[in-house]
């Protein structure tokens, strides 16, 4: 940082602006982060490309109509934590607190179900939600999904649960996590058993939660996996799903558990399983660490077969899966995984004198071009300093021009670990350093690539 305008430099200015901040549950994704997001994201796109699945990207934002009919107007999510404003034309729009409800408006709005079905799509967002900043809950995070839509059976879920495996596996952390499902029937058998289950909480409403209270006649599936301590007692008495299922939810669910075996995927039947989201019928799952249970799993998805529907489309089945990549990254680190970084700089440039800083521009550009990953201090002044910079930036090489090597014509090469250096012709230096380095370090960009 520069001194300039400090008449004082031994002691810094205060600054006199109050310091911003971002608001309380959102973060800035800081570079060592990137590296796990940039890794996620890889294996990602890596699984989906390998199943078929193709990648979209629905709004930021979107009418809030999408989300209530979608996620439901009863659930946590739109009741209490959406973030919704007005535009200037007075419409009402909503960041989006997850991605299906949104990739389904979009498979109905471009005639989706015109391409060969079922259609295979998968997404890597930040999502919104006001909920409750804590461990692992933020109010933007980032979710990777996938979506199988147009058609129905088991063998679908069995595929997207055996998905989101992989994706934890490759990520070296399945093991941390239990397969937890359930079947939540389809709306006629869910109907009957809602129904017992109001009956059952009728004159034991002073033992719920406030928040019990309120859902028992507008959800009482969530009843079942409310986290405060009598509800949890009560809900263990509670009737249980498996005894109102209907024949053809049985049968989708044994044929389910049947591919998981196939597959070798061990889970944990849950029936007080129900998420948070109005959408499900019939299968839902989530990915529970095993020390610490519901409380932030690290996934969670299920069948979605009246979604379409009810966002003004024709009857239309889906299932999918989405990952937080918050918490998968927490998990990492806690394992004490690292990832691969890319980031390790090849080259510092240092320069002196008007010609060097000069040539330098055109030095600079002519490494990286060749994929050598280069720094240089073009506004710092002593080379001193420069040096100084070079060693924090831990390069292995730093190029060196003063105004005797622009006379020359040459750059001095300088290895940093043992201070050994040579004088090289300028229009040799990249191939020198290439030499140096190797070929098959380089970072380069392979037209069509796609990078982030
Ligand atoms: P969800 O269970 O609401 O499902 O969210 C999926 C994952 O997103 C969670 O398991 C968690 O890892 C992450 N997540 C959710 N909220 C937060 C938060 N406030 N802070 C940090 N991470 C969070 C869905 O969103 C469904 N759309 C999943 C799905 C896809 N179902 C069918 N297809």
């Amino acid at each position: 940082m520069s001194d300039e305008g400090n008449s004082n430099p031994a002691q810094p200015q205060q600054p006199t602006a109050t310091k911003l901040q971002t608001p309380i549950g959102i973060h800035d994704i800081l570079p060592e982060d990137h590296e796990y997001f940039t890794f996620i994201k890889k294996v990602v796109r890596h699984r989906a490309r390998q199943c078929g699945f193709r990648r979209i990207t629905t709004p930021i934002f979107e009418f809030t109509e999408v989300f209530q009919r979608g996620i439901g107007n009863s659930t946590d999510i739109v009741d209490k934590e959406m973030y919704t404003f007005t535009d200037k034309g007075g419409r009402s729009l909503t960041l989006k607190p997850e991605g299906t409800a949104g990739v389904i408006r979009s498979y109905i709005e471009n005639g989706m179900k015109e391409l060969p079905q079922p259609v295979q799509l998968y997404y890597i967002e930040p999502h919104f939600r006001y909920d409750k900043p804590q461990k692992g809950r933020y109010r933007q995070f980032w979710q990777f999904g996938i979506e199988i839509i147009g058609e129905s059976d088991p063998a679908l879920d069995a595929q997207i649960i055996d998905f989101a495996n992989r994706i934890n596996d490759d990520l070296g952390i399945a093991h941390l996590f239990s397969i937890q499902i359930n079947n939540i029937g389809c709306p006629k058998c869910r109907a009957k058993y809602k129904e017992e289950l109001v009956n059952f909480y009728i004159g034991k409403e002073r033992s719920l939660c406030e928040d019990c209270r309120n859902r028992l006649h507008k959800n009482p599936l969530r009843l079942l996996d409310c986290k405060a301590e009598d509800c949890r007692i009560l809900a263990e008495l509670a009737p249980k799903f498996e005894q109102y299922r209907c024949p053809t939810c049985v049968e989708f669910h044994t044929k389910l558990k049947g591919y998981l075996d196939e597959l070798k995927l061990e889970y944990v039947e849950n029936s007080k399983l129900v998420r948070g989201l109005d959408y499900y019928t019939g299968t839902v799952f989530e990915f529970w660490d095993k020390t610490e249970g519901a409380q932030n799993a690290i996934g969670g998805g299920g069948r979605y077969d009246g979604l379409a529907e009810l966002m003004g489309g024709i009857p239309t089945p889906g299932v999918g899966y989405s990952g937080g990549l918050e918490r998968i990254i927490a998990h990492m680190k806690k394992e004490g995984i690292t990832v691969p970084s890319k980031d390790d700089l090849h080259v510092f440039v240092a320069q002196l004198g008007d010609d060097a800083k000069r040539k330098s521009l055109t030095l600079m550009n002519q490494l990286r071009e060749r994929g050598i990953k280069t720094v240089g201090a073009l506004g710092k002044g002593s080379m001193k300093a420069q040096m100084r910079l070079a060693d924090k930036f831990k390069v292995p090489y730093t190029l060196i021009m003063g105004i005797t090597e622009v006379r020359e014509g040459v750059v001095i090469v300088r290895g940093m670990a043992k201070g050994q250096q040579k004088a090289v012709p300028f229009d040799q230096v990249v191939e020198e350093v290439v030499k140096l380095i190797g070929e098959e370090n380089l970072d380069n960009y392979t037209p069509g690539e796609v990078l982030y």
